[in-house]
């Protein structure tokens, strides 16, 4: 594993985008895992930067990501499809029919847990993760829980998800209760992984995480079985 520890926010996203980019140049057709959140804000607005000057090509890219609210459409505001569009996709020159998804209003849930896995799967899986962490160690929505969870499933968000992802929506009670989220293996797969945290709060769980003994109770513990994994951290 290799961790750097970035002078504040806008070098980690730098770094971040920095290795992004690198595995779009060398890989043009590359599978890139994304994820929501505040940390990866900055790393998309560098990415969006770089395309402008002309300095980085999206249109062979494809992209999965890890997670998805239920009950959400892509038009609500607070709808993860609706994120990356607004932060990312939307401004760059991604082809967005290779932007993946998990679909939070299929109706039948299973099968489009399983089509999501089916469709990493036919990609050729992921060649490269970007990940955030949770306050309590979720990576994607896998919520600490008695056994790591596979596969793309269905999710009931614990209350501190609930309470820490409150801030983006006009009252507590409008966060969505359940999501879909890709699982371990496809996660565990990806050729490499990019865990980007910022803030001294998460220090803790970064600890946690990657000192501490793997337990589905940290999921991001998992990681530390990782063959490629990069941790930019920075505290402020
Ligand atoms: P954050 O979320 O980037 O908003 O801190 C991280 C996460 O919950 O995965």
């Amino acid at each position: 594993m290799k961790f750097i520890e970035a002078e504040n926010y806008e070098k980690l996203s730098r770094r971040a985008a920095n290795i992004i980019s690198a595995q779009v140049i060398i890989k043009p057709d590359c599978v890139l895992g994304l994820a929501t959140g505040s940390t990866p804000l900055g790393t998309y607005k560098q990415l969006i930067e770089w395309y402008e000057k002309g300095d980085i090509d999206f249109s062979e890219v494809f992209s999965v990501n890890l997670d998805e609210y239920i009950g959400l459409d892509g038009k609500n505001e607070q709808s993860y499809r609706y994120f990356m569009d607004k932060n990312f996709f939307d401004r760059i020159n991604i082809d967005k029919s290779n932007t993946l998804i998990p679909s939070g209003t299929a109706e039948d849930r299973d099968a489009e847990c399983a089509n999501y896995d089916k469709k990493i799967k036919a990609l050729g899986g992921i060649d490269l993760q970007l990940l955030g962490i949770g306050n309590d160690g979720h990576i994607g929505f896998n919520e600490p829980d008695s056994c790591f969870e596979k596969n793309t499933h269905v999710v009931r968000l614990h209350e501190s998800t609930i309470e820490a992802n409150a801030r983006f929506f006009e009252k507590k009670e409008d966060v969505p209760k359940f999501a879909i989220t890709m699982g371990m293996i496809s996660i565990m797969q990806a050729k490499k992984i990019l865990l980007i945290a910022n803030g001294r709060n998460k220090k803790e769980i970064l600890d946690k995480a990657f000192l501490g003994p793997i337990t589905p109770e940290i999921p991001a513990s998992i990681l530390q079985l990782h063959p490629d994994i990069t941790v930019i951290y920075s505290e402020k």
